[in-house]
């Protein structure tokens, strides 16, 4: 079959595009054809094994401590059941699924256990729709509601607010009765309006740390904000939630929890089937949608982590698959 090779850590000129074995489902498995998948910021931070402070180690205890231990990369994936291992009966053949796979998405096909991360797709949307929701989506789900614990009525501001976690947040959170803040380059703007951002600010000019209004939540998607100067524009109880951290910021996280006032929070998004199945029951109730700011053929593999390492890029990068040798859709 069709997929990336991933052979060494480093730039996106490391990954090639080849042939590999097409991988057997066991027992409890099932194979997908895969239709679309994307290039997230999460494939390129494992491309590079870049990563803040000592969190490279468990990067490369992970996924190979001197080379990627299985040639195939990509996470988010949408498609359609191809094969059943023996035992599976929760899938049925031509389903349409989308997920998270911990490796191999950037190929064809993808085997990976059926009480995996995968689900039904919602209805009514393309591969390519269905790929851009899950690993924004999850993240923004855990972040707003098991990480932030928010609650109706509060001022939320969302740094970062234009990538893929950044429009799944704005979505969720005006959701869940939140008044939203979004900070964004100015480019954005009218997407940031549309998904629901009650206020934008121009990260290049407005500064959100002059805000008269405190606000319940900052939730950081980007890195570019530092406690005490949050702190500031928090309310007393107010959380400034960072998804990207170092130990600096574990360390803050232990000791605002043992003093009264804001706090910061730190977390890790993983995603379960039951979190998927809440993802589909929230675009199809018109909570959240999918936003593509960048379409490419898989070919175009180099080029697509070479924006994603530019850090400009908007919603999700979705690369397209279609068989060896067919035409890549218009
Ligand atoms: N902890 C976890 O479990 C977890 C899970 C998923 C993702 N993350 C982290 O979340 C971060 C965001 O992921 P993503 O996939 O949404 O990224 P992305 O799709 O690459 O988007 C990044 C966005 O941030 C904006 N931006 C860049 N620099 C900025 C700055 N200094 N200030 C404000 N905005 C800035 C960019 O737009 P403009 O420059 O045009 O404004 C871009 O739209 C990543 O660093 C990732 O590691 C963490």
């Amino acid at each position: 079959m069709q997929a990336v090779l991933w052979r060494r850590y480093g730039p996106p000129q490391c990954l090639t595009l080849g042939e590999a074995p097409l991988p057997k489902p066991g027992p409890g498995e099932i194979r997908i054809r895969i239709h679309a998948t994307t290039v997230t910021s999460g494939d390129a931070r494992l491309r590079g094994c870049r990563a803040a402070g000592l969190f490279w180690l468990p990067i490369r205890l992970a996924f190979g401590l001197f080379r990627p231990r299985h040639p195939v990369p990509g996470m988010e994936f949408a498609g359609e059941v191809e094969a059943l291992g023996a035992g599976v009966a929760k899938f049925a053949l031509g389903q349409r699924v989308f997920g998270l796979a911990p490796r191999g998405a950037h190929a064809e096909y993808l085997v990976m256990p059926a009480r995996g991360c995968v689900a039904a797709q919602p209805r009514g949307l393309s591969h390519a729709e269905a790929a851009a929701l899950p690993f924004g989506g999850l993240t923004a789900l855990l972040f707003l509601r098991d990480v932030a614990r928010v609650a109706p009525g509060e001022r939320i501001l969302v740094h970062g607010a234009a990538g893929a976690v950044g429009v799944a947040v704005v979505q969720l959170a005006r959701h869940f009765g939140l008044t939203v803040t979004a900070v964004a380059g100015a480019r954005h703007a009218p997407l940031l309006r549309s998904l629901g951002a009650a206020h934008v600010l121009d990260r290049a000019t407005q500064d959100f740390r002059e805000s008269a209004t405190p606000y319940n939540l900052v939730l950081d998607t980007v890195g570019g904000t530092d406690f005490r100067q949050v702190r500031h524009v928090l309310t007393l109880r107010g959380r400034h939630v960072v998804m990207n951290y170092g130990a600096r910021e574990l360390a803050l996280m232990l000791a605002t929890h043992l003093r009264p006032g804001p706090r910061i929070l730190c977390g890790y998004a993983g995603g379960s089937q039951a979190d998927l199945r809440q993802l589909r029951e929230l675009v199809e109730a018109g909570a959240l949608r999918p936003v593509i700011g960048h379409r490419m053929p898989l070919s175009d593999i180099v080029a697509a982590h070479a924006l994603v390492d530019s850090g400009r890029k908007q919603g999700a990068l979705v690369l397209e698959i279609t068989p060896a040798g067919c035409p890549h859709p218009a």
